[in-house]
């Protein structure tokens, strides 16, 4: 069975040598997988996205700014996300936007400022948001539910969070994105969120380039590294890796209004 990719940055440079070859391999004959959902960060990254998206018929958008590249965001841009957003079916959401407190630049306030600005966005356009949250919890939730993130809804991605957290999450019929942190060995916090959260809430992601599951934990990440979050997860729910992708697909088609 193949696999959706909800989050991967095939835009990033260290795909510059064989980015063409690795997503026409994947989504082929005998690539494992089905659909790939390219994720904007920064202005260029979402321009990237949105030929990545022409380019494949299996490639799909989201575009948005990351939290660490608002600083010199300006409402012209917001705009152009807008127009795109609106003309684009290929553009599945708003993302990814958030806070990452993790460093600190841009400021606090200048984050905040630009995701409520994009979730207001989201919301004019009809789309669901794709969430980076990182150091930054409670100040997401506040915002999510300040501006009602659940008439759109959406994906808070590389869920890092308690399970207690998730619970405020799921009361606004958000999903979570599950990456290949699950399969790092300090990783007992995310076991017992994705132990908590309901089967039909979790989605399969990489975050390519970055954060490749064990084995291959600091290598460059693709795709293809995806069945060992899904065994993963199988493990957790004490369910087959067939059911997890089987269901997670699902899932990925029903967040970003690919069926009903
Ligand atoms: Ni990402």
């Amino acid at each position: 069975m193949k696999i959706f990719e909800t989050h991967a940055h095939y835009d990033d440079e260290s795909f510059n040598e064989d980015r063409d070859h690795l997503i026409t391999e994947m989504l082929g004959a005998s690539g494992i997988i089905d659909s790939i959902v390219n994720i904007g960060a920064s202005l260029k990254g979402c321009k990237d996205s949105l030929a990545l998206a022409a380019k494949y018929d299996k490639v799909y958008a989201v575009i948005g700014i990351h939290p660490s590249d608002v600083e010199a965001l300006t409402l012209n841009d917001i705009e152009w996300l807008g127009e795109n957003a609106i003309k684009n079916p290929k553009v599945l959401a708003i993302g990814e936007i958030g806070l990452d407190y993790h460093y600190e630049k841009p400021s606090k306030s200048i984050q905040k400022k630009w995701f409520i600005e994009q979730i207001a966005l989201a919301k004019k356009v009809n789309k669901p948001i794709v969430v980076h949250s990182r150091e930054a919890c409670q100040d997401t939730i506040t915002i999510m539910k300040q501006e009602d993130a659940k008439s759109v809804g959406g994906i808070v991605h590389c869920y890092s969070y308690t399970k207690e957290t998730a619970k405020d999450f799921l009361e606004m019929g958000f999903y979570f994105g599950i990456g290949g942190v699950i399969t790092f060995k300090n990783a007992k916090k995310l076991v017992e969120a994705v132990e908590y959260i309901p089967m039909d809430k979790l989605l399969l992601e990489t975050d390519s380039p970055y954060l490749a599951p064990e084995p291959n934990r600091g290598k460059r990440n693709d795709s293809t590294n995806i069945p060992f979050i899904a065994e993963k997860i199988a493990q957790i729910k004490g369910i087959s890796t067939a059911q997890v992708i089987d269901k997670t697909n699902e899932n990925a088609r029903k967040v970003f209004h690919l069926i009903q």
